[in-house]
């Protein structure tokens, strides 16, 4: 039986955190052999937000391969690809955005959030414009599931309206996506998110002293005073990360925070342990691909490959389907 196609990824505007890692990287990994998995570095999708540094991108796309291969993707079952590169994600996006209301992309929650975030009041047709050539992104290979954020979940809806309408207008085409919502990691300083504009992440590559000295920062609760004072494990964003990333503490380090009988400080250094040990190996990976750029350009190069073939498959059926396909049904001398 063929397996089925999953489609993730992710904007490179740098190195990739503990976040991204909770948050899908990890899952990832363990998806990759039960299902045929495309991975799209969404550089374009990069440039809504950074058009004026787009120089910064190359060093971006290599920073977010060298994470993926770290953490274990493995090339030779998944597919790396750069969205720039596969021409038929860009077609797309046009034939779609005919379809698709201005307001509807106006109401986008996530578009309005960004927006305010980044203090946009005219939006530029790009920025808007992105969730349909997210739409592209997910089609022109026929992903069945893509697993996302709850903050890309209006995204998704959207790309299953895109492909309900593009079915109903021109003959069934596309294949309806399915959104698989992950969960998110807490940043440092308590916010709901661990994400690089907030500034309250640590990263993939971080050394194990830089690891430490953020733990270090980390909010916990704030009701505790002294060392002695019970704690609420439930409010601390310490006792957070130790059910992610050394839940075989939790069961003796609960009673002792409530009890007052563990200090913060010792709580942190036991979750920058448990965290240097889970980045160890990741870091001695990355390491590695430090100092071969060219593996890493083989890798992309050939997902993109792989992409570009699926892209050019589904671009001859859409514009079939949309009576476009010109020099194939007239079998015309160009060809
Ligand atoms: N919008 C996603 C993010 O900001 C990145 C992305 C681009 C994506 N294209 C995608 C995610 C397609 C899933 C599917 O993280």
């Amino acid at each position: 039986m063929k397996k089925k196609r999953i489609l993730t990824g992710d904007r490179p505007t740098g190195k990739l955190h503990l976040g991204h890692y909770v948050g899908s990287l990890r899952n990832r990994v363990a998806l990759q052999h039960e299902y045929d998995e495309f991975i799209i570095i969404a550089d374009v999708q990069a440039l809504t937000t950074n058009w004026e540094n787009p120089e910064q991108l190359s060093r971006d796309v290599l920073e977010v391969s060298k994470d993926y291969l770290a953490v274990g993707i493995d090339p030779n079952v998944a597919t790396i690809f750069v969205q720039s590169m596969v021409p038929q994600i860009a077609e797309l996006t046009i034939f779609y955005s005919m379809f698709v209301p201005v307001n509807v992309l106006r109401h986008n929650p996530t578009i309005k959030t960004e927006a305010a975030q980044k203090g946009y009041t005219d939006l530029t047709y790009g920025f808007l414009g992105y969730p349909v050539s997210q739409a592209a992104d997910i089609t022109f290979c026929k992903a069945h599931l893509v697993p996302v954020g709850k903050d890309q979940a209006p995204h998704l809806e959207l790309t299953r309206k895109i492909v309900r309408r593009f079915n109903e207008l021109y003959g069934e085409v596309l294949v309806e996506p399915e959104a698989m919502i992950q969960g998110l990691l807490m940043g440092l300083d308590g916010n709901a998110k661990m994400s690089k504009s907030l500034d309250n992440a640590i990263y993939l590559a971080d050394s194990e002293e830089e690891v430490l000295r953020k733990v270090k920062t980390a909010v916990t609760d704030p009701a505790r005073i002294r060392k002695d004072d019970p704690g609420h494990p439930e409010v601390c964003t310490v006792f957070s990360y130790h059910k992610e990333f050394s839940p075989e503490f939790i069961g003796e380090l609960e009673p002792e925070c409530r009890a007052g009988q563990i200090g913060c400080v010792d709580c942190k250094k036991r979750l920058a342990a448990s965290i240097n040990t889970l980045l160890e190996p990741i870091r001695e990976k990355r390491a590695y691909y430090d100092t071969h750029i060219d593996e890493i350009y083989d890798i992309l190069l050939c997902g993109t490959k792989r992409a570009v073939e699926e892209g050019a498959n589904t671009l001859d059926e859409v514009k079939t389907a949309m009576k476009i396909n010109y020099f194939a049904e007239a079998k015309a001398p160009l060809r």
